[in-house]
Formats: structure tokens, C-alpha cells, sequence
């Protein structure tokens, strides 16, 4: 779906969660919101705060599991996507904070196997993914997923592509301050979720989102496995879609 701005391709996706999270308050039930980080999702972020804050929408059954974090992270440093999830979410609305789910980027090396498997487990225990958001790296990564990752890969630790260090440098204050590595959920976690939605805006993603779009399903640009997906959308601007 393309759509004239981001601003407007944000409320829309923000509608769809508000409908998701209202619907399962009136089973009784919670509803199991997988989130990414980046530039992209932020005004998506932005109106759910105000649905929050102008239109009453609780988020006091929802349950987040996020994508992925920089590996080794302290989640107080101003990069980490757990400062990023509070500043943009989730400081401004009504989740419990024990179903806010990142992944720790302060585990020891050897614990970090046995972690992702739990990762995996409390996604599944918490009734599975319902919805997940995703962005798009310019190496054609979602989550931290970069080129060579399986099909059927779960939450693991991976090596960061030189490109993705670049693209994070003005975060980090050059290039080499970057973390090498990231916990990231899998292909294989996130093609289970119920509903996928890809954003990407600006001419800066037109290409990566041709080819994930209509190049081969190959490893070597993992969100083309994305064109395997029973249920998911990519909602773009009209520059993001320049080239499809
Ligand atoms: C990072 C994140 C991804 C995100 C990508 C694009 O690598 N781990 O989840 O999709 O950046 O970021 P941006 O939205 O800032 O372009």
C-alpha cells in the first residue's frame, strides 16, 4: 500500500494496532505486539501516544516483544532500543512493565544461546505474535537478520553487515563505536507472527524495497522471504515505492 506521506501511512498503520488491541479487550484477551526500532516506526509510536493520551486507548493487555538490540548493550545507554522503545512509546502510555519484552544486551557470551531459546518460549507461552512491525535496512535486513540469514532462523546472536554499522555511525559517533554484534529475532520468529506490516519511506529505500519486493527470494536480501508470508503488507511512501 503506498501511500503520499509517511505522516499519513503512520496514523493508518497506528489505526490498525488501536483495532487489533480494542478487539482483544473485548474478547478479554491480550493482544501480542511484536515492534521494531529505527527512524521509520517513530510517528507510528508518535499516534499511539496520542490515542493514548486524546482517545483512551489502553494498552493494559498488550504485551510487546521487540525485534532485536545491539549486543554488547547497556540498556541505559542512549542508543540501546530499550531507551528508544521508553522515549517513543513506551514512557507515554499504560503497559504493565513486566510484558515489555527486549531483547538483554548485557549477557554473558555463554548465556546467550539459552536466553534466545526463552525468547522464543515466552513469544509462544504469551499466545504468539499477533502483529509484527518491521522496518528495512539498506542491506535488505529486518530485525538484525542481515544477508546469509535462513529461512528458518530463530532469536540468535549475529554479526553486524559493514553497511549497518555505517548506516548506525551517526548514532554512535562514528562508525567504529558501533556494537559488532545484535540479538535479533529470526526469519522463522517472525514469519509466525499472525500479521506482518514492513515500513519504509524516503527515496533512501526505494531500491532495497524493489528488490525485497520483486527480486529473488534469495538469503543474500533476506526481507525477499517476506514475498513467502501468508499475511503481510508493506506500507510505503510514494518516494520508498519510486521504483516498484
Ligand atoms: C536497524 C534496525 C531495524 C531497522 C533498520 C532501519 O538496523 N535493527 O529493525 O528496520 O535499522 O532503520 P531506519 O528505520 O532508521 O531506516
Amino acid at each position: 500500500t503506498v501511500f503520499p506521506s509517511p505522516q499519513l501511512a503512520s496514523v493508518q498503520v497506528a489505526a490498525r494496532i488501536a483495532n487489533l488491541i480494542r478487539g482483544k479487550q473485548q474478547l478479554g484477551e491480550q493482544a501480542v505486539l511484536g515492534l521494531a526500532t529505527g527512524a521509520t516506526p517513530v510517528a507510528v509510536y508518535a499516534e499511539l501516544v496520542r490515542l493514548h493520551q486524546q482517545e483512551g486507548l489502553s494498552f493494559a493487555n498488550v504485551v510487546t516483544f521487540n525485534l532485536d538490540e545491539y549486543y554488547p548493550m547497556l540498556p541505559t545507554a542512549p542508543q540501546s532500543y530499550v531507551t528508544f522503545m521508553h522515549e517513543h512509546l513506551f514512557d507515554h502510555i499504560d503497559i504493565e512493565p513486566g510484558n515489555i519484552h527486549i531483547p538483554d544486551g548485557t549477557l554473558a557470551p555463554e548465556d546467550v544461546a539459552d536466553y534466545c531459546l526463552r525468547y522464543e518460549q515466552q513469544i509462544e507461552q504469551a499466545g504468539g505474535l499477533d502483529l509484527q512491525l518491521l522496518g528495512i535496512g539498506r542491506t535488505g535486513h529486518v530485525g538484525f537478520n542481515e544477508p546469509g540469514s535462513a529461512p528458518n532462523s530463530g532469536t540468535r546472536l549475529v554479526t553486524l553487515d559493514d553497511l549497518t554499522r555505517r548506516d548506525a555511525s551517526r548514532d554512535f559517533g562514528g562508525k567504529e563505536s558501533v556494537p559488532r554484534k545484535a540479538i535479533t529475532m529470526g526469519i522463522g520468529t517472525i514469519f509466525k507472527a499472525r500479521e506482518l506490516v514492513l515500513l519504509a519511506w524516503s527515496g533512501k529505500k526505494a531500491s532495497i524495497v524493489k528488490k525485497a519486493v520483486e527480486g529473488e527470494v534469495s538469503g543474500e536480501v533476506p526481507a525477499t522471504y517476506l514475498q513467502l508470508a501468508p499475511n503481510v503488507e508493506f506500507v510505503l511512501d510514494a518516494a520508498a515505492a519510486a521504483e516498484l
